[in-house]
């Protein structure tokens, strides 16, 4: 049996990477599927955001990254999938994807969107806490994976340079940068 795991994946996360690994084992094959959105600003691109899930899932043999555009049942339908698979976190996510899921249904009644609950230490991860988090400078590396964590560092570090100082990715202290009048010792001229 073939699922569809559709989403932004801006960038992908330790809860994306739970449902995908144990999607990977209840399912034959996953397709981890990224949305080409044209209304909304990434911070990543496509080509970035599927690198990065690649790199994270090469030790599942059964997985297949791709993106698509327009809507997710078409995609699912073309690709012959018989389920979507999406991660529940808590409640409040629970409205929106029944709705998603019953909109999905009454297009295609052949597909079955199947509901993980996501793992309870990930359950208030989203991609956009681990950005506002980056974005002032915090911890993300328990978060998403290293290598993901580089890449947001690096992308803010063009666009917000203080918030790279402190991230916990750059353990190293910056020399501090002393003006030359601080320098000289006191009382002498
Ligand atoms: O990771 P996200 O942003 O929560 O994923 C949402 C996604 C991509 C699954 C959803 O927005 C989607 O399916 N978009 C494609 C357009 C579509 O099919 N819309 C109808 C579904 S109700």
């Amino acid at each position: 049996m073939l699922a569809i795991y559709p989403g932004s994946f801006d960038p992908v996360t330790l809860g994306h990477l739970d449902i995908i690994e144990r999607g990977c084992k209840l399912f034959d094959q996953v397709i981890v599927a990224v949305l080409r959105n044209p209304n909304k600003t990434p911070l990543f691109t496509v080509p970035d955001r599927i690198e990065q899930i690649r790199r994270s899932t090469q030790h599942l043999s059964n997985l297949e990254v791709d993106s698509f555009d327009g809507l997710t049942i078409d995609y699912a339908r073309m690709r012959r999938a018989s389920a979507l698979l999406r991660g529940l976190r808590v409640l409040s996510d629970f409205e929106m994807e029944l709705q998603m899921a019953h909109t999905n249904k009454t297009l295609s009644a052949q597909i079955e969107t199947v509901f993980l609950a996501t793992s309870n230490e990930y359950s208030f991860l989203s991609s956009s806490l681990v950005k506002e988090i980056a974005r002032f400078g915090g911890a993300i590396d328990h978060l998403v994976p290293n290598h993901v964590a580089v890449d947001i560092y690096q992308c803010f570090a063009k666009t917000h340079p203080a918030s790279a100082q402190t991230t916990a990715l750059a353990p190293t202290p910056l020399p501090l940068i002393t003006e030359p009048s601080q320098e000289k010792p006191l009382g002498r001229e």
